[in-house]
């Protein structure tokens, strides 16, 4: 059993006790995967450890993030099967049972389990506004992983460890969506069982899931989308740039009394500071700058992407001169400095 865990402190021993409970005569362990919590969760994880054998502590430090954490837990561990399970109580573990079934019959490859979204009682835990989230990421998700499943964002679910460790070289550590990316990864190779459960409110401490999280799943699911041709990195840089289009233009038509040209560099110089901002923030979350450094980063940023617009500017003339169409060749301008821009700023500010 995978547990990721953030400020779970409260949630451990009662999920370990309902587990034993749950599992007996079936031979299991369960690693907990800390982000080193501020409530120092791990802690309990060791104290509950020393006098349960079947129970280990993965504590990550300087690392945030629900897949890669899944991940880190899932490679440690040497079962036959491997369940990844929140720690908060949200979910059923008595459902463990049913997948065990399924998955040693051979029934399946991998067993999730799905909150019934079509029935509001069914999932008390989640907001209204998280239900219809996760209903728009289901149609994204069936055209995507080319199933219908119905809650392919699941964090609950039973597969054999084997096929995860075909699938983990192609798997992204960002982002909170781990079943989503296996299935999308997966490509329809594996032979999915759905069973529902109901998906209760929590008890004890907060959900981790944010706007960021919506980010993060709209940039995993383009780059699926792109066949892996962009990284998801790439692909929330590329949206982060596209968002500085429309603060560009929203500036210089606040400005445009000041004259063109000032309002255009306006426009740009603001663009260019909320793209770096966002991007610090969602693109290298985890890496973020704070403070000092944040200062120092936005330096380096503002100029490569000066360098940027050289190239830019450099490529798309040289395309022109080829006989290119004037908005081609614009194109190609674009797509070079970009291409430079994201490069350039993921070593030298963000490395
Ligand atoms: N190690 C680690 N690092 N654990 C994390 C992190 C992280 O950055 N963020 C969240 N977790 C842990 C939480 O401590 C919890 O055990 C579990 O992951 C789920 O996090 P919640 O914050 O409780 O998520 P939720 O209940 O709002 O979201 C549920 O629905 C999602 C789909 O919409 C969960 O079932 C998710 O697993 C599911 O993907
Ligand atoms: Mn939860």
């Amino acid at each position: 059993m995978v547990i990721p865990t953030f400020n779970e402190r409260r949630n451990v021993q009662p999920l370990r006790d309902r587990l034993d409970r749950t599992l007996q005569g079936v031979s299991w362990q369960a690693v907990f995967v800390d982000d080193d919590s501020p409530d120092r969760t791990w802690e309990e994880v060791r104290r509950l450890a020393a006098e349960d054998p079947r129970i280990h502590c993965l504590r990550r430090v300087g690392r945030r993030g629900l897949a890669g954490a899944v991940m880190e837990g899932a490679l440690s561990s040497s079962g036959a099967l491997v369940a990844v399970i929140d720690a908060d109580l949200q979910h059923d573990e008595q459902l463990l049972i049913p997948m065990l079934a399924a998955l040693r019959k051979g029934e399946a490859d991998l067993v999730m389990a799905s909150r019934r979204l079509d029935q509001p009682g069914e999932t008390a835990g989640l907001s209204p506004f998280r239900r219809a989230l996760s209903r728009i990421a289901n149609r994204a998700t069936a055209w995507v992983t080319k199933r219908d499943l119905s809650d392919p964002l699941s964090g609950f679910f039973m597969m054999r460890q084997a096929e995860f460790d075909r699938l983990a070289p192609k798997l992204s550590p960002r982002g909170f969506k781990i079943l989503f990316d296996i299935l999308a990864t997966s490509r329809g190779g594996l032979r999915v069982i759905e069973l529902p459960f109901t998906f209760t409110p929590r008890v004890a401490g907060e959900s981790k899931f944010d706007q960021r999280v919506v980010a993060d799943y709209t940039a995993l699911a383009l780059s699926k989308i792109s066949r892996d041709l962009f990284s998801p990195r790439a692909v929330m840089f590329g949206l982060v740039g596209v968002s500085g289009i429309f603060v560009h233009l929203a500036v210089m038509r606040a400005t445009l009394g000041f004259g063109f040209t000032l309002a255009q560099l306006l426009g740009a110089a603001t663009a260019m500071t909320s793209n770096y901002l966002l991007n610090n923030v969602l693109t290298y979350r985890g890496r973020s700058r704070t403070g000092w450094r944040l200062l120092g980063g936005y330096m380096k940023f503002v100029a490569l992407c000066a360098l940027g617009l050289a190239a830019n500017v450099g490529a798309a003339t040289l395309v022109r001169s080829l006989g290119v169409p004037w908005w081609a060749s614009a194109a190609a301008g674009a797509v070079v400095g970009a291409a430079w821009n994201f490069l350039s700023t993921a070593t030298a500010v963000w490395g």
